[in-house]
């Protein structure tokens, strides 16, 4: 039995020398270790020995075993330590490499041109309030006194939703209406920035989606006049004192009486190129003198109080300031243009 355990284990140990990977370790372990193993006969046949050999073989096949496992597990710790070497030489990562740099972002050209816009308003008094894109036919029209069939509705192309009476809003006068609702009658003087949407031909000029800028001011005794010195003073802190703008007589529903206000064409200075269709001058906002019907829609006795509102145009002035041919640039998210900012 002593010889029968000797050759076990020799035989054992020779084959753990050829063994080169995990799988072919299981199948020794299974092979020398296992239940059905050579070296577990001889624990299963100790019984039938006779009773003076029993301990010495016991000790010895006791030996063997541990002896094997004790090989066993130096193995698995060796292909181990060499699966790890080969991933780390494969996978290996020099840290002082120096690193890919990471891009930096920047502000659109449109909103550096809508910051200055809040940032020159909020020193004029006025907050900033903001109302939703998605707008019902009510406060984008009727309560802005164009009601339905009304052919002003024609100056707005519109994009309707597959709700009936749900649109994407076309300008964001309808903001006039829930800060009246809000205050009335205090006084008021707001902004309300947002995107609107608008069915329309494109142009250099003119893009289907475009930022405005509401303006609204009510008051007790408001008139032309502060309307007027209240975009000069404006245009002036964005433009410099120099600048030069104009006032024309216009129409609008929600307005009595109603003007557009022009910039000097800041590409050309004033001179016509095809910016400002070779007027010199590039039309910049819509105004008036808040009409008594929608005074009265926000909750205000037109007999007590005035107003005036204005609704300009962003990229038009962010045009103007960086000197941008075409207005389609702005939205296209071309990064050759917009790392320029
Ligand atoms: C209006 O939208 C009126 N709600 C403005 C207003 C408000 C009048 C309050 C009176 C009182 P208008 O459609 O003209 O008006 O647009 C106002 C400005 O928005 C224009 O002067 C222009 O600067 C800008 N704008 C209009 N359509 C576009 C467009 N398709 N692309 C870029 N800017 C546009």
């Amino acid at each position: 039995m002593q010889e029968k355990l000797e050759q076990i284990k020799q035989a054992a140990l020779s084959t753990l020398e050829s063994v080169r990977d995990e799988a072919a370790l299981e199948q020794w372990r299974v092979a020398h270790l296992g239940r059905s193993s050579a070296l577990m006969g001889v624990f299963d046949q100790l019984g039938k020995l006779a009773k003076e050999e029993r301990p010495a073989i016991g000790r010895q096949a006791n030996e063997v075993k541990q002896l094997m496992e004790a090989r066993y597990q130096e193995t698995a710790q060796k292909l181990q330590n060499a699966a790890l070497m080969l991933t780390l030489e494969s996978e290996w990562l020099d840290v002082t490499l120096p690193g890919r740099p990471v891009g930096r972002g920047r502000l659109h050209p449109n909103s550096l041109t809508m910051r200055e816009i809040y940032r020159i308003f909020g020193e004029m008094g006025f907050q900033t309030y903001r109302s939703r894109e998605v707008e019902s036919d009510e406060y984008n029209f009727t309560l802005l006194n164009i009601p339905p069939h009304h052919p002003a509705r024609d100056m707005w192309d519109t994009f309707h939703t597959t709700t009936p009476g749900v649109l994407l809003r076309t300008h964001t006068s309808p903001g006039q209406i829930y800060v009246m609702r809000e205050y009335a009658p205090q006084p008021v003087r707001v902004i309300l920035p947002g995107m609107c949407y608008r069915y329309e031909q494109v142009s250099v000029r003119k893009d289907a989606q475009f930022t405005q800028v509401e303006g609204l001011v009510i008051d007790r005794h408001i008139t032309l006049a502060d309307l007027k010195g209240t975009l000069n003073d404006f245009y002036r802190r964005m433009f410099g004192a120099k600048v030069r703008t104009r006032f024309r007589t216009s129409y609008f529903p929600f307005t009595e009486p109603s003007g557009e206000l022009d910039l000097e064409c800041q590409l050309c200075k004033g001179q016509g190129c095809g910016m400002c269709s070779g007027s010199g001058w590039l039309e910049l906002l819509g105004c008036g003198m808040v009409h008594p019907t929608v005074l009265q829609n926000g909750g205000y006795d037109p007999q007590e109080f005035s107003g005036f509102a204005f609704g300009m145009g962003p990229e038009r002035t962010t045009i103007l300031r960086y000197y941008i041919e075409d207005i389609r640039y702005l939205w296209t998210n071309d990064l050759r243009f917009l790392e320029q900012f």
